[in-house]
């Protein structure tokens, strides 16, 4: 049984199709997660996924999540009981289900409206009373659900396919009991999953395609429940189960599990096969790769799981199950989890003191927080807990922490994380480790653990120092190991083959101009190269957000002096920061109207303010201070103010700019005061600005800042313009998305209906000039070093900073050996005395020599703007073609 059952998991290799040996039932439950439902290529990609299990004699059930964002706006709506916004948001969940159903030519009123009316109806109940019961909240999540699975269903049957929709909860029963002051058996429950031949049978003679909800159950008493968050691999988890169905197989928009957390490591490996203790303990820790819950009722009744992606159907992903031919031990994975708190409670002799940690832990569990990871000695026991989910309040906290001091003394480390080592016998290879662990040399370990079930090692550190253990660990012990029948293609190289596919399309320009390129770098040694083409397409795009009435550029991404001529020329206007951007301004495009400028300072002196009034130039005030300490200088002045829009958005801490640690902004609860202010200086407010990050990729931030921006605008009546700031981000590492413009020209349009007197404006800076710019350098030498090799480059963090600084992801390419297989992973280092001098890190790259040109992509914003003479080196030059 065991060789055929692994043949028969091994043998899944024409990609799409199942094996044609049957081990149990025809049973193949099949879990989309809500990115896969909710495109119509997925849809045709999930058709046929299901021809193809039916044309092998299987029967698919199909388990489904929500539509893609639905599940946090229902959330939002619960959340806020009282917010007149609920409407909005119920009305953008229509248009997403709607606007699906059309594109599957699908009739979307016939469909759903019968179901939107009841979450209408829903929403508006709870409108009214301002307050959401658990069985409200439960109905609510249960009809973003119910709804896709009717469009499921739907398209399935117009594609020729026997298909139709049924309601979990009819066949899924919580255990618990009917507690209901238990709020956990609600929206946390465990359902029974015991063989239900009566449901196989059920099944069998209907003999059709199922569509059925995730995360959804009822009880003994009819109620609905709720399985917990991400509960949808649970569902199906339960259902494999119960039809001991001869596989599961749970598609997500990533393509397995991987060695580590790819958006972290993008040289993270793919990993082939996993034993189910090892997926359990990978899944459990890390955040929300696949539901650590789903693996026990598969391992009862050895049901093996495959995880997949719909879109890489070709890839086989990851196989969990029993079976394993490993004969060595191996860490699989490198997990890293944040927003840990430890808790070191000190006493002496504590160890000897009998029922010592029997107090201390009932302290816990009277406080209700649950703890994860634990250490001893003779006089201290240290203790990890997961703060970051919410589960421990700021005022829990202190109540635990006050029981604790009765028996003991109480020191709280926060902001830690757990970085753990996970694989079969973790304890025989202790040995092998040493030169990894090298890395933690300089770093404090907190708490050290290892696993009693012999699968995980894990040192808690300060979270600041996660990210960059993380990467260093795997690097030295998952990395560099290239041939592996565990380890698969690294998530960098999975997207770059998906990216090459698509560039074969859409190539980068600097593909497409890869001669003019290499001309450029014979004379020169590095030199920063801008696409003036490639900006006016940037540009174009915006422009074709029909609901933005006014673009400005940030000109401190880049102010080179012929793009800030094109960018004029085009129709932009600017956002100027300082009196040295506006004067360089001014030199570079001559006759410039000072009216196409706002000039934002931040904690600028007064004769900045003064010298600005001399100029014209409309002032974007971001402090009451200089109206309070100035006012006599604002006197008839027309004004922007720069609203702090309370919660900071971007690629990085540092590029954050709303919230109180954030130095911009007026915040709200001073607007009163500003108010009265405004008045007495006898100023007028014509616009209210929010800029709230850089590099942001999702829409839903500008229609967050429109709202507080018109909340704000109401307070002055001659307000005719709401700019929305910049921060627009574009993809830089594999796997990002691209932000998507319609649905922020969608976000705006409301904005318009809604407040139709309003001008919208936005400022982009790296939106325009990012991927236009390119830094070409020259390859200077090769080095190993250890488990490390390195390609040095002839300039570095002097030109480019943001890798250093940030952590930034610029993709890394030799120009010319452009198309040559990748096959070393490589660390790109410039020539700076600093340790911090990486333009990247673990890069796939082909075979290089000294002399190669090295092209930097997306670095025609915040590169040479930001860049020095550090150790008297050049800064790169500009060029402009
Ligand atoms: N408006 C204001 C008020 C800003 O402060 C900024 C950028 C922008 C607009 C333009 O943001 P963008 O669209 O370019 O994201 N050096 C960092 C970025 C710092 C952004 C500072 N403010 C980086 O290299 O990522």
């Amino acid at each position: 049984m065991e060789d055929k059952f692994k043949e028969a998991l091994f043998k899944d290799s024409d990609q799409l199709g199942a094996p044609k040996f049957i081990s149990k039932s025809s049973f193949v439950v099949m879990k989309f997660d809500a990115d896969s439902v909710s495109t119509k290529n997925h849809w045709e990609t999930i058709v046929k996924l299901v021809k193809n299990r039916l044309d092998n004699q299987l029967i698919p059930i199909i388990v489904h999540s929500s539509l893609s964002g639905v599940q946090r706006l229902l959330n939002k709506i619960i959340n806020n009981p009282a917010s007149t916004n609920s409407k909005n948001i119920l009305s953008s969940i229509k248009d997403q289900y709607y606007s699906l159903a059309a594109s599957l030519n699908l009739n979307g009123e016939t469909i759903l409206d019968e179901l939107y009316a009841e979450l209408e109806q829903l929403v508006s109940s709870v409108y009214l009373i301002k307050e959401v019961n658990t069985q409200v909240h439960i109905r609510i999540i249960a009809l973003g659900k119910l709804m896709v699975t009717e469009i499921g269903a739907a398209y399935l049957q117009s594609q020729g396919i026997s298909a139709k929709q049924a309601d979990s909860r009819k066949f899924l029963t919580s255990m618990h009991s009917q507690d209901t002051k238990k709020i956990s058996n609600y929206l946390s429950a465990s359902c029974d999953f015991s063989s239900d031949a009566a449901l196989q049978s059920k099944l069998i003679k209907e003999n059709k395609v199922i569509l059925i909800q995730g995360q959804i159950a009822k009880n003994l008493s009819n109620e609905t429940v709720l399985l917990g968050q991400n509960s949808s691999d649970l569902t199906a988890s339960y259902f494999a189960a119960k039809l001991q169905a001869y596989r599961l197989e749970i598609w997500n928009n990533t393509p397995g599990l991987f060695s580590t957390d790819p958006q972290i490591v993008p040289s993270a490996r793919m990993l082939a096969s996993l034993h189910y203790d090892e997926a359990q303990e990978l899944s459990s820790a890390t955040n929300n790769i696949l539901n650590p819950r789903c693996i026990a009722p598969l391992r009862e009744s050895n049901i093996p799981l495959f995880i997949r992606s719909t879109s890489f159907p070709e890839l086989n992903g990851t196989v969990i199950s029993s079976v394993t031919n490993e004969i060595k031990p191996h860490v699989k994975g490198i997990c890293i989890r944040n927003g840990l708190t430890l808790i070191s409670m000190d006493g002496v002799n504590m160890w000897h003191e009998v029922g010592f940690l029997a107090k201390a832990f009932t302290i816990f569990s009277n406080h209700g927080v649950s703890i994860d990871l634990v250490s001893t000695s003779e006089t201290n026991v240290t203790v990890s807990v997961d703060s970051s989910q919410g589960a421990m309040t700021k005022s829990s906290e202190e109540l635990l922490v006050n029981d604790l001091k009765d028996i003991c003394s109480v020191r709280l480390i926060k902001n830690c994380s757990a970085i753990s080592l996970v694989g079969r016998k973790i304890r025989t290879i202790i040995s092998q480790l040493a030169p990894a662990l090298k890395v933690f040399e300089e770093e404090k370990i907190h708490l050290m653990s290892q696993a009693a079930n012999d699968l995980n090692l894990s040192f808690v550190i300060d979270e600041q120092q996660g990210s960059r253990l993380l990467s260093k660990l795997h690097s030295s012990m998952i990395g560099d190991n290239r041939i592996s029948t565990i380890f698969g293609d690294s998530w960098e190289k999975i997207y770059s083959k998906k990216q090459n596919i698509e560039y074969s399309k859409t190539r980068p320009w600097w593909v497409k101009k890869k001669e003019k390129l290499l001309k450029i770098a014979d004379t020169r040694l590095n030199a920063y190269v801008y696409d003036s083409e490639t900006v006016i397409e940037s540009i174009n795009k915006l422009f074709n957000i029909q609901n933005v009435d006014n673009i400005l550029y940030a000109m401190k991404a880049n102010d080179n002096p012929e793009l800030l001529k094109i960018i004029a020329n085009s129709g932009v206007d600017f956002e100027c920061v300082s009196p040295g951007e506006v004067e360089w301004l001014k030199k570079s495009v001559p006759n410039i109207d000072t009216k196409r400028i706002l000039f934002t300072p931040n904690f600028a002196p007064r004769e900045e303010y003064e010298w600005a009034i001399r100029e014209n130039l409309l002032i974007n005030l971001d402090n009451l201070y200089p109206l309070k300490a100035w006012p006599e200088i604002f006197s008839g002045k027309d004004l922007f103010i720069r609203v702090d829009p309370g919660q900071g958005r971007g690629h990085h801490e540092h590029v954050r700019t709303a919230g109180i640690h954030s130095k911009f902004g007026i915040p709200e609860f001073e607007i009163e005061e500003l108010k009265n202010l405004i008045a007495s200086a006898d100023a007028n407010v014509i616009g209210i600005h929010a800029h709230s990050g850089s590099g942001i990729l999702e829409s839903d931030n500008w229609r967050k800042i429109a709202n507080t921006l018109v909340r704000v605008a109401e307070n002055f009546p001659n307000v005719k313009t709401i700019d929305l700031g910049g921060g627009l981000g574009v993809p830089e590492k594999p796997g990002d998305i691209y932000l998507d413009l319609e649905k922020l020209n969608q976000t705006l349009s409301e904005i318009k209906k809604t407040y139709p007197k309003l001008k919208l404006w936005l400022e982009p800076g790296r939106f325009l000039v990012s991927n236009a710019g390119v830094l070409l350098t020259h390859c200077t030498q090769i080095k190993g070093k250890g488990e490390m090799s390195y390609i040095g480059v002839s300039t570095g963090m002097n030109s480019l900073i943001r890798p250093a600084l940030y952590g930034s992801y610029h993709e890394i390419v030799n120009l010319s050996n452009l198309g040559k297989p990748q096959t070393d992973l490589m660390t790109i280092v410039g020539p700076i005395c600093e340790t911090g001098d990486k333009l990247g890190s673990d890069r796939l790259m082909p075979l290089t020599f000294e002399g190669d040109v090295i092209l930097i992509a997306n670095a025609g914003a915040y590169g040479y703007v930001m860049s020095s003479n550090y150790n008297r080196r050049k800064i790169a030059e500009e060029i402009v073609i």
